[in-house]
């Protein structure tokens, strides 16, 4: 069941960018000690995930367009820009490296390696071969009751699920392009009631 309070679009941008940020940052076994780098901390599963790991108390530090470096801010996230010289960006942040990194976008595991402290840890969802260098592999499916603990933090208004757009049926085709240039800021929605 929906808690009183969380809206249609929340609800259903929620269950798997929530369950596969929750699961991530459980499978780093993250605390409030830690310093976080999340790669693509603006994207359906990073911006959960930061909002998670802030709330444990760490220290969160975001790769992210320039453009969303404010919505970053604004959750107590340190932003960074992707790409060349991401890594002396990040050491200007954490001189001693970090001690846990996220991956949500994939193709970043030299950068996460060059980053990670003696003794880090680190997860990917969209890069199975972090394995092979020591990382967590994490695949998601959603779980009911976890995502009802999820849903709770929603409806106290402690977790914000940012939704680009609900499209109506009949506009799935534009959904899927603008899904495809890669330029929607949260999740899209298809109201098949519409
Ligand atoms: N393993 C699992 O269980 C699981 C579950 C869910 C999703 N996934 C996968 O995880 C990935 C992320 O999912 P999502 O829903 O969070 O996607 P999303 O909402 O489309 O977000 C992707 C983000 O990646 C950022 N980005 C693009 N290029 C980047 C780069 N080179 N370095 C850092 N960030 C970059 C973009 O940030 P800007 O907009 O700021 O540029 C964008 O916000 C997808 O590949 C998805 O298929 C896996």
């Amino acid at each position: 069941m929906i808690p009183d309070g969380v809206g249609f679009e929340a609800a259903a941008g929620l269950p798997l960018t929530g369950l596969t940020a929750l699961r991530s940052l459980e499978t780093l076994e993250l605390t409030g000690d830690d310093t976080l780098l999340i790669h693509a901390a603006s994207g359906g599963v990073g911006y959960l995930a930061a909002q998670l790991a802030r709330e444990l108390g760490a220290t969160v530090i975001g790769t992210a367009s320039p453009r969303n470096h404010k919505k970053l801010t604004a959750i107590g996230v340190t932003p960074v820009a992707y790409g060349e010289g991401l890594v002396e960006r990040v050491r200007e942040i954490a001189p001693d490296g970090v001690s846990a990194v996220a991956d949500f976008v994939g193709e970043v595991r030299e950068d996460t390696l060059a980053l990670l402290a003696e003794g880090g840890r680190h997860v990917s969802i969209a890069d199975p071969s972090v394995e092979e260098a020591g990382g967590h592999w994490v695949w998601v499916r959603p779980d009911g009751a976890r995502l009802h603990m999820l849903l709770e933090k929603v409806a106290a208004g402690t977790l914000d699920v940012e939704i680009d757009r609900t499209f109506a049926l009949a506009d799935a085709a534009e959904a899927f392009e603008v899904s495809m240039a890669g330029t929607a800021n949260g999740k899209l929605l298809i109201d098949a009631t519409r």
